[in-house]
Order: C-alpha cells, then structure tokens, then sequence
C-alpha cells in the first residue's frame, strides 16, 4: 500500500552533520543508542561518519521493519561486506538468500544437531575436566571461547585438530579486519585480513572437497556435517558452486563463534555475581541428568524440562545480548511506528535498547529491566522486547544450534563443577565485538557440592 506521509511524523534527528563526534561516542559510550531514544523516541536519525543512520527499538517499531518485505534489504558496514565477500548469504537478498539460507539451514535441523550433540557433550566434559584438573584459578573466557570455536570447526565443519588449529590463526586476523576501517594499506588490519581471508578460503575449499569425495565414495563422514550440503540447490534450480558454499561457510564460522563465546560468558559470570538465581537454578539441575541419554540429547534440557535453565539464559541474552543490534537498509520510503524514514537510509535496530524498554507504561515487568530476574520469564511478566538472535527473514541461522550448545555447558558445567570468582579482577564487560568479562572470568574450579555453590559470589552484585 502507497505510503501517505501527511499521515506519518517526521524523522527526528540529531544534529550531527558529518558524524565524527557521533560515531567517536557510539564506539565509547555503552548509552549511546538509550540517551538518544530517551531525547528523541523510538525511532531516530543521526550521522556515523557521513552514513545516515536510523535507530530503532520497541516492538511497534520493529514489527514495523520486519513487515517490509523487498522495501529493505540486508545491510553491513563496507569492512564487513568485503571480508565476508559478495557470494555469502549476509550480502544477498530475495530469492538469492532465501535459496542459500535453505541449503545452510541443513546444518541445523534437528537431524544434524542430533548428530553433532555427542561430540558436544564430549567437548563440555573435556573442559570440565581440564578445570578440574588446574589447581589455580584460570581465565574462563579463552577456554569458553576455544570451546565455542570447536563447536562450529569441529562439529559442524569436521576439521580435525591440525587444520583446525592453522584456521583459527587466520581467523583471528580476518577477525580484526572486520571492523576496521576499509583502506588495505600495507600492513594494516584490513589488509591483513584480505590476505588471511584467501587462506581461509582455501582451506574451507579443500575441506568442502574431502567431504564431497566421502560422499560421492558413498562413506559416511567421520566429523561434520558437510555432506548435508551436497545437493543444495540455488534460486534457479542449479547446484551451488563450491566457492559459493565456501563464503558461506566462512560466514557461519564468523557468526557463529563470537556471539556464543560471549553468551557463555556472560551466563557463567551472571550466575556467578548472583548466588541465589545460581541456588534457584541448581535446584533443577539436580533433578536432571549429565550426560544427557543417548537419544535424548535435544530435548533432556529444553523449556519443558528445564524451565529455570531456559528463563536464565533469556534473561542474561536479555541484558547482555552478544549482537548489539542489526542492520537494514530501506530501498524506498517505510513508516515505522507512525514515522516516516526516507528511502536509503541505514536502519539499525537497537537489540540493547529493546531488552531493557518497556513496551508498557505500567506493571509488574515494566519497572525493573536493569535487574536480573529470570523468574519474570516464567511468570510472563516480561515487558520488553526480546530479539537477542534477530528476526524476521534474516532471523540467525545458527539459533538452534547456539541454544543447545549453551544448554549443554551450562547443565554440564554447573552439575560437575563449583566456580569460585576470584578477588581482584574486573568483571565489568569489554562490549565490542560481543560483551566478555575484561579480566578473562577468573575462576576457581571444584568438584560439584564442594563447601556449597554459593562461594564467590559477589554481594555487591546488581544487575
Ligand atoms: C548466542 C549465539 C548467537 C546469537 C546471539 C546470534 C545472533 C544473531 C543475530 C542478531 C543475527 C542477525 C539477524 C538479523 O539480521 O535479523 C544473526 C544472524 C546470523 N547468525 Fe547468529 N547468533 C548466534 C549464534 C549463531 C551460530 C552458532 C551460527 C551458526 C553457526 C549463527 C549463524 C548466523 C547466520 C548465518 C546469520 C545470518 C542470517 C541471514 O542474514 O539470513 N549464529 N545471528
């Protein structure tokens, strides 16, 4: 339906011109988005280094957007769409990435995460036992990271320990081009990362070859799950090129790896900061068992049978979602909640700001979004919106696949160790790429029931 922009407000904005104070305060100020939507509501323009941006939060706003259909597209900032290169899914629209979203998605249907739960279970114990086996206090965030890493290269991609190991060095490195800015002078970070992305493409190439020998051969994989690409189709019917596949395999190892380190570490520093939610949780996970039974993997910890379980983890996703916002770029005119954004203008959603505003006025839920409280989420009283894996037709391919793995750890973790915070650290988070704690989470690890589970926590812990 043709807009009508007498009936639409105008779009606020700030007074930003060319955008350096703005864009110096995004990257600096963690209130950035909230102190504006405070000043100027939920829908607002302002300038990051020259770019148009429109801020959004709230249900009626967002709702709004995902209702567009072809009127937005996908949008990443020019450091991003390089280095993920112009075949993979996060740079496509329409037809293009509807087709390659439904040959990834293979990787994450319940057949294949039933596949890869045993080797999920075994990394979990792994890394129990090696804090286990430490008699000093360790960093927790490089080992959840190295965890998450394995999950995606390990499980789903099948690379064993070598390759997997020569990976993730050039990953790092095309990691640290990703926000930076776009000039490849020599030397810098994004040229840097050019040049580790070629590898890194080679060398998912060279995997993706393997694996499709094993099939042809008719043998069963020994790790991964790449045979359940062979076939996918593209938009026209056609076989997807290998170095199509390729890019979007780089894709999941970028979207997947960061974002569930960070959601680890913030849950287990949470927990930590919070004895009595910690207490409340371990009275369920004392019905439950570790391992899960064969066979039953994907559901021994799902909402129905671990409710607390699953209204914790929505409740640190709440406060300290690992994806900050996402991107969109509008084609022509939209109205979102009754303002009218002109055509090509960047739309960045606010995730941060959405999970701690009210969509009510008043209420129980709508006073205390800065508290941690998971209990709201099994009373219903939960008045935000909650969008920390994204929405609508771009919603996160790995979602499924993140929630277990994070289940995983956490019954696993917490069923056979008992994590003391070490003094003398800092807890606050680093924000950028994904919240982590800034000192690494030192911890002290014991056997689970160990002098009760409630050591080390924080009394002047808040939210
Ligand atoms: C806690 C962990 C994770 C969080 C919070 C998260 C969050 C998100 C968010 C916010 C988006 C953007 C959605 C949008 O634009 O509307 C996204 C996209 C995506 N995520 Fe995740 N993600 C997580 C883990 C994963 C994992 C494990 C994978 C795969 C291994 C994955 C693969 C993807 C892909 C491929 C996209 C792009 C989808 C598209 O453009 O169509 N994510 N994720």
């Amino acid at each position: 339906m043709p807009l009508d922009p007498t009936t639409l407000a105008p779009l606020p904005s700030t007074p930003a011109v060319s955008g350096v104070v703005e864009t110096l305060a995004f990257f600096r100020d963690p209130d950035f988005a909230r102190s504006r939507f405070e000043r100027y509501g939920d829908v607002y323009e302002t300038s990051l280094l020259g770019q148009r941006t429109v801020f959004i939060r709230g249900e009626r706003a967002i709702a709004d957007l995902f209702a567009q259909g072809d009127a937005v597209e996908g949008w990443w900032p020019d450091s991003v769409r390089e280095l993920l290169g112009s075949l993979s899914l996060a740079n496509r629209n329409g037809a293009e990435h509807r087709a390659r979203r439904r040959v990834v998605g293979q990787l994450f249907a319940a057949a294949a995460l039933k596949r890869y739960s045993p080797a999920i279970v075994a990394l979990v114990d792994e890394l129990s036992l090696e804090l286990l086996g430490s008699t000093t206090a360790e960093a927790l965030v490089p080992k959840l990271r190295r965890f998450a890493f394995s999950v995606i290269a390990s499980t789903v991609l099948g690379l064993d320990a070598v390759d997997r190991d020569a990976l993730f060095v050039d990953f790092e490195t095309w990691c640290r081009g990703l926000f930076s800015l776009p000039f490849p002078l020599p030397g810098s970070p994004y040229a840097l990362a050019r040049q580790a992305r070629q590898r890194l493409l080679r060398r998912l190439g060279a995997l993706l070859q393997r694996a499709q020998a094993s099939t042809a051969a008719g043998q069963t994989l020994a790790a991964g799950g790449l045979d359940l690409l062979a076939g996918g189709l593209d938009e026209a019917g056609l076989p997807l090129a290998d170095d199509d596949v390729v890019e979007q395999l780089l894709l999941l190892l970028f979207a997947g790896y960061e974002t569930t380190a960070s959601s680890l570490s913030c849950l287990l520093l949470t927990l930590l900061r919070h004895p009595a939610e910690l207490a409340w949780l371990q009275e369920e996970l004392d019905s439950l068992v570790w391992p899960p039974p064969p066979g039953e993997v994907l559901g021994a910890y799902d909402p129905i049978r671990a409710p607390r379980l699953d209204a914790v983890v929505k409740e640190v996703m709440r406060l300290t979602p690992p994806v900050g916002g996402f991107f969109r770029r509008t084609r022509e005119p939209i109205a979102l909640a009754g303002v009218l954004v002109p055509a090509n203008r960047v739309v960045q959603v606010s995730i941060v700001a959405s999970h701690r505003h009210s969509n009510q006025l008043h209420g129980r839920g709508s006073e205390d979004l800065e508290v941690f409280r998971p209990q709201r989420h099994l009373a219903g009283d939960s008045s935000a919106t909650l969008l920390p894996f994204g929405g609508g037709e771009r919603v996160c391919l790995g979602k499924a696949l993140a929630e277990l793995e994070i289940r995983l750890l956490a019954v696993g973790m917490l069923k056979q160790l008992s994590l003391e915070l070490q003094p003398d650290q800092d807890l606050a988070l680093a924000i950028i790429p994904s919240p982590s704690p800034k000192d690494g989470l030192l911890v002290r690890s014991r056997p689970h029931g160990w002098r009760g589970d409630s050591a080390g926590a924080d009394p002047g812990a808040d939210a």
